[in-house]
């Protein structure tokens, strides 16, 4: 090969790994902040796995709704064999105490407002820092 076409060839992958790369470089310092959700320190579970929660909580949510209000049925069994109310205030807000450092991380950086909270009462939000993300564990059920 001569030099001629590896000079060539160099250049076409520069200005390749350049296009590849751009949405990254160009991006940078311009994205919002990563969303930060600070999770429970003192318990280790939820009601579902962390992938299934973390991409299924409003299917989760829904179906808790419609069979609290259609059936009266409000028992449910945690992944790991625990018992919880279906309530959205009563259980996940406790474990999750704040809703601002919690469900807004995520909320507000895709910009989503689920507008439970016309009527479901938020938690009221810890102080600061040192409370945060403390669960006040629900109460099991049998
Ligand atoms: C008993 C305490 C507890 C209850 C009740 C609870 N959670 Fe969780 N939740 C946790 C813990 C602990 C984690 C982190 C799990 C892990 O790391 O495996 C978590 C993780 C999550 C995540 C994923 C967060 C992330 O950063 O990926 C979401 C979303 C979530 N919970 C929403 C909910 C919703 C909605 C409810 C009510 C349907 C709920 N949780 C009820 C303790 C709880
Ligand atoms: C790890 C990030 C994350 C956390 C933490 C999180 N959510 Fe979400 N939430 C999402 C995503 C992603 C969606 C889906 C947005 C979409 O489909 O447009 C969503 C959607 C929802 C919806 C449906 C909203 C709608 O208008 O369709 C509800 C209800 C909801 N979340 C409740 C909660 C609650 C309550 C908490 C806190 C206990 C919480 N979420 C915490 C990421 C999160
Ligand atoms: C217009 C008012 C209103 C709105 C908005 C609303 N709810 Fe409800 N929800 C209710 C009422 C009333 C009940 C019945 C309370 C009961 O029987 O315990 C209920 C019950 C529930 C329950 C089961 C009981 C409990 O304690 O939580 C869940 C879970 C629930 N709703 C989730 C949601 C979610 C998630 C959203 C937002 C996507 C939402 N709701 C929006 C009024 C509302």
């Amino acid at each position: 090969m001569k030099l001629y076409d590896s000079g060539k060839i160099i250049t076409g992958i520069v200005i390749f790994v350049i296009l590849m790369t751009f949405p990254f470089w160009f991006n940078m310092g311009r994205a919002a902040p990563k969303p930060d959700p600070k999770l429970p320190k003192n318990v280790k579970n939820c009601v579902l796995p962390k992938d299934t929660i973390k991409t299924s909580h409003m299917q989760i949510l829904n179906n808790w709704r419609d069979e609290v209000v259609r059936d009266n049925k409000r028992s449910f069994v945690a992944f790991d064999g625990k018992h919880f109310d279906k309530s959205l205030s009563n259980t996940c807000m406790k474990c999750h105490s704040s809703k601002k450092q919690f469900c807004d991380q995520c909320h507000n950086y895709l910009k989503v407002t689920p507008y439970c909270w016309d009527c479901h009462i938020e938690p009221k939000e810890p102080k600061e820092s040192k409370e945060t993300a403390e669960a006040k564990e629900p109460k099991e059920t049998k």
